[in-house]
């Protein structure tokens, strides 16, 4: 049988103290990973993002108020003696294709000019769009 004390010193020795030296090297590893290696790096500013004007972002409310409010009322409400109304409700006799080319060709003999060549087939159909869809 062997003496308590002895094995005392040899679990002290040969366990605890590696352990105990472990963990110490643990402590320190992660110490100094957390003062290296967390170090937040810093980032380049993001680019901010140009809105770039593409061509199919098209705005037909801008484009109306551009070019058609003046005579047909910046509410399309029309303007008595100049220019008739221009909403879903005035323009139900009209087809999509009829009021494109109304708008590309214009009415002969009237104020209405053809928009052709200066407003794109797209640019048309937008505001085709607009004024047959949406109320004012
Ligand atoms: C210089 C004034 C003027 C401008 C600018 C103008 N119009 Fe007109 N527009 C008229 C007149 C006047 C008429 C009525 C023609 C007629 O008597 O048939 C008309 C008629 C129309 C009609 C037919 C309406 C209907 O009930 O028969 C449409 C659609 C139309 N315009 C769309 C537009 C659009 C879209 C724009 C802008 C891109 C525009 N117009 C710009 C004067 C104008």
């Amino acid at each position: 049988m062997k003496s308590g004390k002895s094995e005392r010193f040899s679990f002290y020795s040969f366990t605890l103290l590696p352990v105990v030296f472990l963990a110490a090297l643990l402590v320190g590893g992660l110490f100094l990973i957390s003062c290296t290696g967390a170090q937040p790096t810093p980032t380049p500013p993001a680019p901010t993002p140009t809105p770039a004007p593409t061509p199919t972002a098209i705005d037909a409310a801008k484009l109306f108020a551009t070019n058609c409010a003046v005579c047909h009322g910046e509410k399309r409400q029309g303007i008595s003696g100049l220019a008739p109304a221009l909403t879903p409700t005035s323009l139900t006799k009209l087809s999509d294709a009829e009021v494109g080319s109304t708008i590309l060709k214009g009415r002969s003999n009237t104020a209405m000019a053809g928009f052709e060549g200066r407003l794109s087939s797209e640019e048309i159909d937008a505001l085709v769009q607009l004024i047959k869809r949406t109320s004012p």
